[in-house]
């Protein structure tokens, strides 16, 4: 009989404390707790106050979790947390959390990078063969990833400044909307006209897929600061910068391919992950994009997109599976590349 693997895994690396358990088929239990109502005031994530609420919440969400699954602490296989990249503060919590339970309770402890399991969690619902390509457009990250196996990656094309995620929320405080701005502009956008505001595309057509997104605020700034903001306006706003960053992701998209292709034969799937790959606009017409190429676009749910404990357990599990175990002298990682794993 072979036994079933239990992973519980931490994530805190930014302002969202998540705990699951996953085994090799499906989730167990999951909680989340988002810090975002507490940062909302400040405009962004102030990390000092981030780490303090995940100290405060974690021990609780993790026997929330653990009940949720109706499973007690010695029947978890491993503890995985999010090691980096992300805030010192949230990282530390995370990682001496995931390092003290599987010390007391004499099981491995698994270090996972939060872009790795970015990449990994569509994998929990899909079938996805190597080499692929991944799109990772998150609040900290823009960037084309080749995953050539579970600890292979080789970073095709990333941001010179901004991430999307930036470009979405900074912009969004310039338009008086809430902290994180990215779903609020989303919702807005379907009411404005995309071609009302012409934003640069930087880098667009550059023989490389790299991005550059800071551009984008500099000239939303320009343009609020010119303007009356009605509502009119915002919702033109919105859907311009929407559909700018829709038309730069496209073309860096297209080289990003044409990348892949000439290292690595005809590119079959691209997966699409991070919080910004929750928006449906982008989803839909990447989608169209790629049809027309044959290439099929995998996408987790909507609440996979964005931070969450269970694709650290997921990630976890996939490690433990191949016997990636991690000494618990492990480092936190506040900057960490998938190429350096
Ligand atoms: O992956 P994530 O939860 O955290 C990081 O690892 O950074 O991504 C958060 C980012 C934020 O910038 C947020 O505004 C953006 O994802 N986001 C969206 C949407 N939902 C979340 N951006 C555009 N459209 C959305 N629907
Ligand atoms: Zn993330």
């Amino acid at each position: 009989m072979v036994l079933k693997m239990y992973v519980l895994g931490i994530e805190s690396s930014c302002d969202e404390t998540g705990i699951a358990i996953v085994n090799d088929s499906k989730v167990l239990a999951h909680k989340l707790f988002s810090q975002v109502s507490t940062h909302a005031k400040y405009g962004g994530v102030i990390p000092e106050i981030a780490a303090r609420q995940h100290l405060e919440y974690i021990n609780f969400l993790i026997k929330e979790t653990l009940a949720d699954a109706h499973l007690s602490l010695e029947d978890i296989s491993a503890f995985a947390a999010a090691l980096g990249p992300g805030l010192a503060g949230g990282l530390i919590v995370g990682a001496l959390s995931a390092k003290t339970l599987a010390l007391i309770c004499n099981k491995p402890f698994i270090a996972v990078n939060h872009l790795q399991a970015h990449a990994l969690i569509p994998s929990l619902e899909y079938k996805i063969h190597n080499p692929h390509l991944i799109l990772l457009l998150s609040g900290g990250h823009s960037q084309f990833i080749v995953a050539n196996g579970l600890q292979e990656y080789q970073v095709l094309g990333t941001t010179l400044d901004d991430s999307v995620g930036e470009a979405f929320d900074k912009s969004a405080r310039l338009l008086g909307l809430n902290y994180p701005g990215g779903k609020e502009i989303e919702v807005l956008a379907k009411l404005g006209d995309p071609l009302r505001f012409n934003f640069p595309k930087p880098l667009v057509n550059q023989k490389n897929c790299n991005f550059s997104f800071s551009g984008l605020k500099t000239a939303v700034k320009d343009t609020v600061d010119k303007l009356e903001l009605t509502t009119q306006t915002v919702e033109d706003l919105a859907a311009s910068l929407q559909y700018t960053i829709l038309q730069i992701i496209l073309n860096r998209l297209e080289h990003a391919i044409l990348m892949f292709d000439k290292q690595y034969g005809k590119l079959q799937q691209l997966v699409l992950s991070g919080g910004v790959a929750a928006n449906q606009y982008l989803q839909q017409h990447i989608a169209e994009f790629l049809q027309k190429q044959g290439i099929q676009l995998i996408v987790p749910k909507k609440d996979l997109c964005t931070d969450n404990g269970v694709m650290i357990a997921w990630a976890g599990l996939k490690k433990l599976q191949a016997n990636l175990i991690d000494d618990l002298n492990f480092p936190i990682k506040v900057r960490w590349s998938l190429e350096d794993l």
